[in-house]
């Protein structure tokens, strides 16, 4: 479903601040994988998901979502095959319209600034779908999305963004401005809608339990490459101390390599 070859994007080339925030990066997600994705500030997590939403152009290598090449296609034309939510709950949806206006805008792609109308199924399908939510959504539909809170309006981005199912669901730290009990439910209704509609999904976190607990990969990444691709009886195995062990040995051998490199 979602492919990146040898993918690498350096900002500021041939000065004293260039960094290379992706290198040679590859990844394969099948259909309805759900990978969730750790690694240090900097890592490039943010940068791997701006280069596949198309922010801008990498600087080398292919990115295919489902078999199409998308390594020049703009961001507004992939926007239509990718929901993303970031880690700010302001973003992702309109403050000054309503729930339900914000829910027709994604699920009707706008037509409704034309005809302001939303029809009684469009309107039934809302309620049903914020029901799921169980935070009582469903009775203030009329109400203005900016007067929600963030973790009320996490959900609903989280319904808009797969109000029509994207072919690929971003899921940058959603959670990470959240109280702990917020966080879990919004984190419970990731996994409800994710797993039932089988989305690919990649959901990067800095909650270590949370990276091995939803989805069916892990990944980290160091240093814009993928350092360590947990999957399957591996992955089963570990635990969160595990894991972590596994992050420091990581790390370790980097500051060995890097200690051959310098001598
Ligand atoms: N638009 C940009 N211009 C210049 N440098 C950038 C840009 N975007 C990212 N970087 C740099 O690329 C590197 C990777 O950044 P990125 O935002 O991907 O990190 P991250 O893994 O998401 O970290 P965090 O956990 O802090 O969100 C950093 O050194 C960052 O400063
Ligand atoms: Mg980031």
């Amino acid at each position: 479903m979602l492919t990146l070859k040898n993918v690498s994007k350096t900002f500021y080339p041939g000065t004293a601040n260039e960094k290379k925030a992706l290198s040679h990066f590859s990844l394969h997600l099948d259909p309805g994988d759900f990978a969730t994705i750790i690694g240090s500030n900097g890592a490039g997590k943010t940068t791997l998901f701006n280069a596949i939403a198309g922010v801008w152009l990498t600087d080398e290598g292919k990115i295919t979502i489902d078999g199409e090449d998308v390594t020049f296609m703009s961001e507004t034309k992939r926007a239509r095959m990718i929901g993303r939510i970031f880690q700010d709950p302001m973003k992702g949806s309109s403050p000054s319209l309503t729930i339900e206006e914000n829910l027709a805008m994604a699920y009707g792609s706008g037509h409704h600034l034309l005809s302001p109308a939303i029809s009684r199924k469009d309107e039934q399908f809302f309620r049903e779908t914020l029901a799921r939510l169980e935070m009582g959504l469903e009775d203030r539909m009329k109400v203005k999305m900016g007067t929600l809170s963030g973790g009320q309006r996490q959900a609903v981005t989280l319904l808009m963004a797969t109000l029509v199912t994207p072919k690929i669901l971003l899921l940058d730290e959603h959670t990470a401005a959240l109280d702990p009990l917020t966080a879990e439910k919004v984190l419970a209704i990731t996994k409800e809608i994710v797993e039932s509609r089988r989305i690919t999904t990649l959901m990067i976190t800095h909650n270590i339990a949370s990276s091995l607990e939803m989805g069916n990969r892990t990944l980290l990444l160091d240093d814009g490459a993928i350092a360590l691709d947990l999957q399957g009886d591996e992955r089963d195995a570990l635990d969160v101390e595990g894991l972590l062990a596994l992050y420091r040995k990581q790390k370790g051998q980097a500051l060995d390599n890097d200690r051959i490199l310098l001598s």
